[in-house]
């Protein structure tokens, strides 16, 4: 039945391959709340402009809602040879209600249709993600809180620096994780704007009104220019690199998750509801979801570049390529909402090991840094110079296989006299974390500032 709806020029029954190829109900049909929402409010629009009847409005409204109800029952099933979503929801239509079915698609084509539907799809699952994200936000910030005084050392290059607390390293993911929401927030707003009523690509003779279905469907106002509109992919692109970045961020704290839980670090302990064991080793215990997650950001980020490189040559408007904007950007809305909710889990339940934490702040040396800073400041010293003989303190503390924060006075002092008593009390770990206590820094009073601030900022999100 509704394959003759769009075939008037075309005489010889399609292909088995041509539909296999073609047809895109077999994943577009997750679109079928949108599909029926934009229908809903763009024939009321017509009815409103006096274009349909306002009884043809009716049957067209009920019967829509009467397939709602058979999708999301299971009656009918979208298993059927329909090109795509839109002609198996408007064939089924006519299928019940006849003659007003037919006139649903009265100053409407499928290129302003999907362009409707997918970005529904996309703005309302961007909400979705943006509250996982705050989420995540807050569930970082209460272990930050819980943390503030648990020391460990910083890193660059993967090698011990400086000593940071635990409570400022999940800070930075916090931070970033800040950006990402603002990032899918502002897509959101960049988007909403209604496609309905461009037509195929140049608007119409009919005397509809786009405000209406702008104002029904909840957008701010209709776009700007129809040929764009059908041609226009960038809100899928936006959600697909929203997406990649966000997951890169969670990509680099799996890594470290991944570290952390290893027997050589032991930092952290994942809980045994988020570990997986060996089919062989029976005493392993393997962090299977930071590293899944950790490998989904590669799926999503070929979802981003696929969708660019299809994008790239296409003249405007409409051309058959843009069906394949859909897989990929439902394959990453998939992935990144589980991703988070999962994330949230871990997080909320990972045990963090405060005393193997301090205790890796003995290796390398991590407050020599403080020393140099002590001979500039005490004794007037160029940096380079301090940076010397703190260079020559290492390499005692060294021989002598002990942490720079062991070494007495007299040892300090054998390297250069001009270090004094008072550098002791420096040169202890906690000493030297307390001591970066300029903005942003990792001194514990300053992550409170920074849990603080990110606080004032959730709030004001959430009012
Ligand atoms: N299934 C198509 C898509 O996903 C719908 C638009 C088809 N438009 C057309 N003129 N063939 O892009």
């Amino acid at each position: 039945m509704s394959k003759k709806i769009a075939s008037a020029r075309i005489s010889q029954k399609s292909s088995r391959l041509l539909q296999e190829l073609n047809n895109s109900l077999p994943f577009d049909k997750i679109l079928y709340r949108e599909d029926i929402e934009g229908s809903i409010a763009h024939s009321y629009m017509l009815s409103q402009q006096g274009i349909i009847s306002s009884d043809d409005y009716t049957k067209i409204e009920s019967g829509l809602l009467e397939i709602l109800g058979e999708i999301e029952s299971g009656e009918f099933l979208l298993d059927g040879d329909d090109e795509d979503i839109h002609m198996a929801i408007e064939g089924r239509l006519t299928d019940k209600i006849g003659d007003a079915g037919k006139r649903l698609h009265t100053a409407r084509s499928r290129n302003d249709q999907v362009a409707l539907d997918f970005r529904l799809f996309v703005q309302k699952n961007t909400k979705t993600i943006a509250e996982l994200i705050l989420q995540n936000i807050e569930t970082l910030m209460e272990r930050a809180k819980e943390s503030v005084g648990v020391m460990l050392p910083g890193m660059t290059h993967l090698q011990h620096a400086q000593p940071i607390n635990f409570g400022y390293h999940l800070m930075a993911y916090a931070s970033m994780l800040k950006r990402d929401y603002e990032r899918f927030v502002s897509s959101y707003d960049r988007n909403d704007y209604s496609p309905i009523g461009c037509a195929a690509l140049a608007g119409t003779p009919h005397p509809i009104s786009r405000v209406i279905t702008s104002d029904k469907l909840g957008f701010k106002s209709p776009t700007l220019n129809c040929l764009d509109t059908v041609s226009d992919r960038d809100f899928a692109l936006e959600m697909l690199f929203n997406i990649s970045t966000m997951m890169m961020h969670i990509s680099r704290l799996s890594e470290e998750l991944i570290l952390w839980s290893s027997s050589e670090f032991g930092w952290v302990t994942l809980s045994d509801r988020h570990a997986t064991g060996s089919s062989i080793m029976p005493q392993k215990k393997n962090p299977d979801i930071p590293e899944l997650l950790r490998g989904k950001t590669g799926r999503v980020n070929g979802n981003l570049i696929a969708l660019l490189t299809v994008m790239k040559g296409l003249p405007l408007a409409y051309n058959k390529d843009m069906q394949e904007d859909k897989e990929g950007v439902f394959d990453s809305v998939k992935t990144a909402t589980l991703s988070l909710q999962i994330l949230d889990e871990m997080i909320s339940d990972m045990t963090i090991n405060d005393e193997k934490m301090q205790r890796a702040c003995m290796i390398g040396h991590l407050s020599a840094t403080d020393l140099a800073d002590y001979l500039v400041r005490e004794a007037g010293m160029p940096f380079r110079d301090a940076y010397h003989i703190t260079g020559n303190v290492v390499n005692l503390a060294e021989q002598n296989s002990v942490d720079i924060s062991e070494l007495s006075l007299a040892e300090l002092q054998s390297i250069d006299e001009r270090i004094g008593d008072g550098v002791i009390e420096l040169l202890d770990n906690r000493a030297s974390m307390n001591a970066r206590d300029s903005e942003g820094g990792t001194a514990t009073k300053r992550t409170i500032e920074q849990i603080e601030k990110m606080q004032d900022w959730m709030n004001e999100v959430r009012s």
